[in-house]
């Protein structure tokens, strides 16, 4: 007799949780990153780059490399942050404009784009 209020409360616990669980927005990792970075390559870089990273004309006028090619591919994740942020030849200074954390997001739409082709 004395157990059946403590089983009802620990249901109603549980049912609650249940809702809780349902009720929370489906956990955004990965996925809602890549959109950012998505979102922020088309307004920052696709100028240049094209949205799949091939490269634009301009892009190819201005000797932009396909980003999804090896050559590209093959720098590390640092050597592409310093490319964004600052560039070889001055196309880029990112740096300036992006935060690290929007530049880290950058290096790994990069590797998204080479995964698409
Ligand atoms: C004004 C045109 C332009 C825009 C906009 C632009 N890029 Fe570039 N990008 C270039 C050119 C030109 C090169 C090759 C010369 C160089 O590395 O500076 C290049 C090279 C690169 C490289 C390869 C660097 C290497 O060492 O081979 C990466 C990665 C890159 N861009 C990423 C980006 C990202 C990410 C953005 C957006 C934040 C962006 N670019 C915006 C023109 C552009």
């Amino acid at each position: 007799m004395k157990q059946k209020p403590i089983k009802q409360l620990a249901l109603a616990i549980l049912a609650m949780l249940a809702l809780i669980v349902i009720l929370l927005p489906a956990p955004s990792g990965a996925v809602s990153m890549g959109d950012e970075a998505a979102k922020l390559f088309q307004a920052k870089c696709s100028k240049c780059h094209g949205v799949d990273g091939s490269g634009t004309a301009m892009g190819k006028k201005l000797k932009a490399p396909d980003l999804r090619s090896d050559a590209v591919q093959k720098l590390s994740d640092d050597e592409l942050f310093q490319a964004i942020a600052k560039g070889k030849k001055a196309f880029h200074k990112f740096g300036t404009k992006l935060s690290e954390e929007q530049i880290r997001q950058l290096v790994h739409h990069v590797r998204q784009l080479a995964k698409k082709k």
